[in-house]
């Protein structure tokens, strides 16, 4: 197995996903544009990593790569020890199916299921029966147990969107992704869904990956990688808001300088 040394030399920690030199390109001659410029990043296990940058920096692009949902130019990606490029679409889709989850900033929610069916459904197409004592721990975790049998519907926004992260983490995936998870709420709402993500990774040992422009929101994390037109300019560790929103500041008077 790979591992990474971390946090010292004598503790390893296991890689969960990992981009090599990962490029994307889309469009040709004149139009193309280079989404990710030869990108290398590593995912490690149980670790929270919040991804920033402006707009068209290539942040959803690195995210879907990864995650497997959308295909890369060139470079590698793996998902713990297995190589995206040498897989198949049926077997590409039975790992994001059993390996990873999503929580996407639409909840994408089926209006006719309750809370509880919801949750389960992607298990209930696989066919696999949840884990009961972890299904309950998740339930219990993101406070949905009162709200079980309400409709989305008859949810708040706040509930729905946790709703989406129990059903992310109801099958118990190698690493969670989500692209700004909490864009659609409050800020009270939006803080509720972040504490429970960064509960999954303290509590349950998950692995999230986040993508977000709210400063708080990174300071959720363990550490925040910063893109730039396609490329990885910079890293954080044990985020601030404070200390987040300095940097991205930096990064605007570079661009306006050079
Ligand atoms: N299907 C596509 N065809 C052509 N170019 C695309 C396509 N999807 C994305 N791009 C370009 O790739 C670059 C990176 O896009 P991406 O969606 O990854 O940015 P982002 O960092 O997620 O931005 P935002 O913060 O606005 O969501 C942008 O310049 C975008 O215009
Ligand atoms: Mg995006």
């Amino acid at each position: 197995m790979t591992t990474y040394p971390y946090p010292t030399a004598h503790q390893t920690v296991a890689v969960a996903a990992r981009a090599t030199e990962l490029s994307k390109v889309y469009g040709h001659g004149e139009t193309q544009v280079v989404a990710l410029d030869r990108v290398s990043v590593d995912f490690r296990q149980g670790e929270f990593t919040a991804i920033m940058g402006p707009s068209g920096s290539g942040k959803s692009t690195l995210m879907h790569c990864v995650a497997g949902l959308d295909s890369f130019s060139s470079g590698s990606v793996r998902i713990g020890e297995t190589e995206l490029g040498t897989l198949k679409d049926k077997q590409l889709t039975q790992l994001r199916r059993d390996k990873i989850g999503f929580i996407f900033q639409a909840f994408n929610l089926l209006p006719t299921l309750n809370a509880l069916e919801n949750i389960t459904l992607p298990m209930d197409i696989a066919g696999r029966k949840p884990d009961k004592a972890w299904l309950d721990k998740v339930i219990e975790m993101v406070g949905l147990s009162g709200r079980l049998k309400h409709r989305p519907s008859e949810l708040s926004g706040g509930q729905q969107q946790r709703v989406a992260v129990a059903r992310a983490l109801a099958s118990r995936p190698e690493i969670m992704f989500g692209d700004e998870p909490t864009g659609n709420l409050d800020s009270r709402s939006g803080a509720e869904v972040l504490g429970f993500l960064r509960n999954s990774v303290r509590e349950l040992g998950q692995t999230v990956v986040m993508v977000t422009h709210d400063p708080v929101a990174a300071s959720y994390a363990d550490r925040v990688i910063f893109l730039a037109d396609g490329r990885i300019v910079d890293e954080m560790i044990k985020p601030t808001a404070d200390g987040v929103l300095d940097r991205m500041k930096d990064f605007d008077t570079k661009g306006r300088t050079s």
